[in-house]
Order: structure tokens, then C-alpha cells, then sequence
């Protein structure tokens, strides 16, 4: 049995007031079974992880990305081992806002990937395809090509100490959630490649789902057997409707 993961995905919005209040607004909640983590912008990473400790809230904190250097003169990058030093649990890495912004390579992913562990934290690696490309029937050749990358460099055995994340790029932000059938044949056909490189880790692989889900689409995108709990944009920003997600994993 997978332990239910729901993660936050903050993107480039919050402050430290916003912070404030969405820390006083989910104190009003009760645990969950779910493990959950917020991954704000990295310049509030360590307010919120000190906010939610001296809340008493159990959840993590992470980081949207990474660099694939350790140090040095990269202006702006900020390194695995600095994200481990604030505190933080998970990184995201290959989100599709990364591939298409900043032309990250399935290759460049997976080094992320890679350095993510070296720092002893666990990265929740982003695949999906494009509406082009799912219009082309070429979804699984995509998605597997995007994971194969990875599993290459990192193997399914340490991929497991994080999560995979299908997020089919049509549905981020749109409210156009993939149909629970849809999400659930690329999450078997993940977890699949997986099994077909080392059972148990394919079989303890938490995949989870992000693309406009919302508490009312929650509960029967989670009920499917190979989706394992959200990568949740939008609607983490709202403390309540984060935790409505994470009670339905
Ligand atoms: O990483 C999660 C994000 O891409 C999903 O965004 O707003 O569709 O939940 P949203």
C-alpha cells in the first residue's frame, strides 16, 4: 500500500503575508494520512518551514527546481545543497513551465535529478506531453521517453525515495483535468516502464497526478489503483481546498 503524497506547487506567487494567512487558515485543519509538502518560491522556503514548525503543522517544504551545478558562477541558480541546508525535503524538477521556458532537456532532467539525491533529498520528477503531441497519439512515447531519461542516470530504486509526477501539459492551469481513465492508462503505463526495470521499486513508485485538480475532482482521480495523490498548483494557493486534496488521497 502507497502512502498518499499531495504536494503544492506554488509557482511564482505568494509573500510573506500571504504565507502569514494561509498558515492561520490551514492550522484550523485536522492531520491527514497524506503526506503533503508546499514547494514555495525559494526565497520564502525558509519562512514557511519555520512557519509550519512553530504552527505544529506536519508538512514539508520544497523547492520548484534546481541547479545542475553545486556552486560557482551561475548568477541567479540556486543548488541542491543549499535547498537541503533551509530545510527542504522534495524538489520538482522537468515541471513543462521548465522545459518550455528555459529549454530544459530530458537529459538536463535527469543530471537535476541526480544532484537532487546527492543532497539527500527526494525529486518529484515532472513528465507529460503536450496537447499536440497527445493529438498525435504520441503520449506514451513522450512520457516514457521523458522518464527513461532519468531512470537512466538516477535508476528506479532511487526514484522511489521521491515520486514521479504525470502532468499532461494541456491540463496545467486550464481546468481541463485529463478524465481519471486517461490519467490512470499513462500512470499504469509509467509505473509499467518501471516494474519492467525492478518490480518492487515500480510497485513502491508513488505517481502522482497535476493538472486543475480541484476538490471536486480529487476524490476520483486519486481512486484510481496507479494514482497515488496531486501536484497541485492553483489550488494550493487556498489553504482549505489544499487540504480538501489532501484528504482525498
Ligand atoms: O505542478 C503543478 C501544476 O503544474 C498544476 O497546476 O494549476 O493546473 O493545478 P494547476
Amino acid at each position: 500500500m502507497r502512502r498518499g503524497l499531495v504536494v503544492g506547487n506554488w509557482k511564482m506567487n505568494g509573500s510573506l503575508e500571504f504565507i502569514e494567512n494561509w498558515i492561520s487558515q490551514y492550522t484550523a485543519f485536522l492531520e491527514t494520512q497524506t503526506e503533503t509538502a508546499i514547494c514555495p518560491p525559494y526565497v520564502y522556503i525558509s519562512f514557511l518551514r519555520n512557519r509550519l514548525m512553530t504552527s505544529a503543522i506536519h508538512m514539508g517544504v520544497g523547492a520548484q527546481d534546481c541547479s545542475v551545478h553545486n556552486d560557482g558562477a551561475y548568477t541567479g541558480e540556486v543548488a541542491a545543497n543549499m535547498l537541503a541546508d533551509v530545510g527542504c525535503s522534495f524538489v520538482i524538477v522537468g515541471h513543462s513551465e521548465r522545459r518550455q521556458y528555459h529549454s530544459e532537456s530530458n537529459e538536463m532532467v535527469a543530471m537535476k535529478a541526480q544532484k537532487v539525491l546527492e543532497a539527500g533529498l527526494r525529486p518529484i520528477v515532472c513528465v507529460g506531453e503536450t496537447l499536440e503531441e497527445r493529438e498525435a497519439g504520441r503520449t506514451n512515447e513522450v512520457v516514457l521517453a521523458q522518464l527513461n531519461a532519468v531512470l537512466d542516470v538516477i535508476g528506479p530504486e532511487m526514484l522511489v525515495t521521491g515520486a514521479l509526477a504525470y502532468e499532461p501539459v494541456w491540463a496545467i492551469g486550464t481546468g481541463k483535468t485529463a478524465i481519471p481513465e486517461e490519467a490512470q492508462e499513462v500512470h499504469k503505463i509509467l509505473r509499467d516502464s518501471v516494474k519492467s526495470r525492478n518490480s518492487d521499486a515500480g510497485d513502491s513508485l508513488r505517481i502522482i497526478y497535476g493538472g486543475s485538480v480541484k476538490p471536486s475532482n480529487a476524490q476520483k482521480l486519486f481512486a484510481c489503483p496507479d494514482i497515488d495523490g496531486g501536484l497541485i498548483g492553483g489550488a494550493s494557493l487556498k489553504a482549505e481546498d489544499f487540504y480538501a486534496i489532501a484528504q482525498a488521497a
